[in-house]
């Protein structure tokens, strides 16, 4: 099997810094019995990186120097810190005539945290003499959602085949292992193995012939502090049992969910739970039956309640066979219309998940009003981190930015500073089943993300999904340096193309909030009217004067499910941020920016902007060749190239689809196409 492991390819420390960790890591005294997996590590770091084995006790030393792992209730020191379950704390002290570097926490899973961090900050240039780190994260969920099927197609995946399923079966190898060890030290903690979209064989996941499998799958993950979840089907009482209904307030439909948890927990005690995608794009609900969501989510909590586990489901509700010809119906209103008046009714442990967006990850939306709109139910953020439509990880495109802007924008739910990383922490609306959910960009490519520079979406959500507080540069400088080393040309070069390349990306693309515009099906590569007269809800409504749907007061009311002043800020296209011009308002070509130009001519020069953004990238790549391993290198500047064509092609498609609409040329006289 031949990949990298990204953030986590432990390479030679220089050798003065080396030589002051080898005294420290000789001796390992690990106070945790069964800690194969803080060994492994432990071992493979100073092995690789600093060119020693360890040895390894499990007991206090005599010894000048030495690293102690164990839980805090087995340490020979006592501390009063309460770090909850999965808090750690890297202390060096004195103790007993010798200088320790401690690694503690509450449980196990604290440790391979601490573990994890403590090799992180050692490879970043830390002092181990002088550690004093104490961590918690913010938010008790942070999962991965993969979209993979059981013949080991991946829906929206490009990186390759699934690691988790192959012609039908449970793949367990070493590439397992090292994929939870990747998440485990970004702090994932669960992970939903399968597509939401569950059809055909997928309904089976939870019968007994699988299950054996899975419990093999979970122990390793488990190892790694992970648990395991599944996307399931419904209306899986039908398929699995032959039940005539799936109706949640059948006593039948509830006792059979019942068994079947009964019998998932028997194999896998610490089993997560369920992701249901219900009512949504032609998968069953409780709506086939007249019952709501609250109803159906809540007969299948009261399944997994007694076992610990929780029903995680999903608010991507609405009519998916919308007629074009409709101005009334709005998808935008549709999470908020459908969960709203259900706030409240949902039992402990269920959680809404809420994709960030109110339509579906395009490169900007506003954050979805369903965020501060629903007080009395658990919420988890969804993003994704698979390239759907930021480019298919042919593009580089690095998220981080995007989602740190979601996570600090106030709802105003609660007024002033009612962040939406305040309501995925749970502290706003004081909640204990919050969190996030990133749509996951890894397949069994080589660089587990095709684009090896989307590796850094990866490691940004895991680490924003710890700590929403964290300034997206330090993540980017972290995964630069973890990745590459300490080249300063690296990071300097890779984290400009880094920073700037979602804006670039939406330049070429969509600017303003328009969205869309892509080829249906797959979504890649422009097409203007692709989605126009279809039944998806998604239109811009393009003539000859204006484009843009009315999303106002006046039009189709969507800005009225935010709380004020964004109510308003929104409704007024004076003050509506430019950004999202376009998702808001019905826009004139010729209305002026606060830029003074047209709305048309800043379409234009964004694309021409875009494209020469791009060439910069490539230029700053090429400055990194022989800085970086030649096959990253050379992956890399394929995609940019790739990357360039692609962006030339979105360009001259939007400017001439504008320019054949209004018959206003370009100001500054560039090829567009008559
Ligand atoms: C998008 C995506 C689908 C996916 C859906 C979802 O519409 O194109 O592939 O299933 O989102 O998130 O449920």
């Amino acid at each position: 099997m031949d990949y990298r492991m990204c953030w986590l390819e432990y390479r030679g420390l220089p050798a003065d810094v080396a030589k002051k960790l080898k005294d420290w890591f000789s001796s390992v005294s690990i106070l945790e019995p069964g800690s194969s997996v803080l060994k492994d590590e432990i071992r493979r770091f100073s092995e690789r990186s600093i060119g020693i084995t360890p040895g390894f006790y499990s007991r206090p030393l005599k010894k000048e120097k030495y690293i102690m792992v164990g839980r805090l209730e087995s340490l020979p020191i006592k501390f009063d810190e309460n770090l909850g379950e999965e808090g750690f704390m890297l202390r060096t002290l004195e103790w007993n005539g010798s200088k320790i570097l401690l690694v503690t926490g509450e449980t196990k899973k604290a440790l391979v945290y601490g573990i994890f961090d403590l090799m992180k900050i050692i490879r970043l240039g830390e002092d181990i003499e002088k550690m004093n780190v104490l961590e918690k994260p913010k938010a008790k969920f942070r999962m991965l959602n993969h979209c993979d099927n059981l013949d080991g197609t991946i829906e929206r995946g490009y990186a390759g085949n699934s690691i988790f399923f192959k012609d039908n079966r449970i793949i367990i190898n070493q590439r397992t292992k090292d994929y939870a060890r990747l998440l485990a030290s970004i702090g994932i903690n669960g992970v939903v193995i399968n597509n939401v979209n569950v059809k055909k064989r997928e309904v089976y996941l939870i019968d007994s012939i699988y299950l054996k499998r899975l419990k093999k799958l979970a122990d390793i993950f488990r190892e790694y502090g992970i648990k395991i979840y599944l996307s399931i089907n419904f209306a899986s009482p039908v398929y699995l049992r032959g039940l005539d209904t799936a109706d949640p307030l059948d006593e039948r439909v509830a006792h059979w969910w019942r068994e079947k948890a009964r019998e998932i927990y028997d194999h896998i005690p610490d089993f997560g739970g369920f992701l249901v995608k219900a009512d949504s794009e032609f998968n069953p609900g409780p709506h086939m039956f007249g019952r709501t969501h609250a109803e159906g989510a809540n007969m299948l909590a009261r399944a997994l309640a007694p076992f610990g586990g929780v029903v995680i489901w999903r608010a991507f509700v609405y009519n998916c066979l919308q007629d074009w010809r409709d101005y009334k119906t709005d998808r935008a209103k549709a999470a908020y219309d459908n969960f709203k008046p259900l706030d409240g009714q949902f039992d402990d442990n269920v959680i809404i998940q809420i994709k960030y967006g109110p339509m579906d990850f395009q490169v900007r939306e506003p954050v979805n009003p369903l965020f501060g709109g629903m007080e009395r139910t658990n919420q988890i953020l969804e993003l994704q981190i698979t390239q759907e439509y930021t480019g298919q990880q042919i593009h580089l495109c690095f998220l981080g930015n995007l989602w740190k802007e979601i996570l600090e924008f106030d709802t105003f739910a609660k007024g002033e500073g009612s962040y939406v990383k305040r309501i995925v922490d749970g502290t706003l609306f004081d909640r204990k089943n919050n969190g996030f959910a990133g749509v996951s960009n890894v397949g069994d490519s080589v660089n587990w993300t095709g684009h090896d520079l989307a590796q850094a979406n990866l490691y940004a959500f895991g680490r924003l999904a710890w700590n929403p507080d964290e300034e997206i540069e330090r993540i980017v400088e972290e995964w630069i340096k973890l990745t590459f080393g300490d080249d300063e040309k690296v990071l300097e070069n890779v984290s400009y193309m880094l920073m700037k390349s979602h804006r670039t990306y939406e330049k070429y693309t969509t600017p303003f909030g328009l969205g869309w515009m892509v080829n249906p099906g797959h979504h890649y590569g422009p097409n203007p009217e692709g989605y126009e007269y279809s039944k998806w809800g998604t239109y811009h409504r393009a003539n000859w004067e204006a484009i843009g749907v009315d999303r106002t007061s006046r039009g189709t009311g969507y800005t009225l499910q935010y709380h004020s002043p964004w109510k308003e800020i929104y409704d007024d296209i004076n003050t509506c941020p430019e950004d999202l011009l376009l998702f808001f308002h019905r826009v004139r070509y010729d209305h002026r920016l606060k830029s003074g130009k047209t709305l048309l001519q800043t379409i234009y020069d964004l694309h021409f902007e875009g494209v020469e953004e791009v060439e910069e990238f490539i230029k700053k790549w090429e400055e990194l060749k022989d800085r970086v391993p030649p096959d990253i290198f050379e992956r890399v500047k394929e995609r940019l190239h790739m990357q360039l064509e692609h962006a030339k092609e979105w360009r001259d498609v939007i400017n001439t689809y504008f320019y054949r609409r209004t018959g206003i040329p370009d100001e500054k006289g560039r090829k567009i196409y008559p």
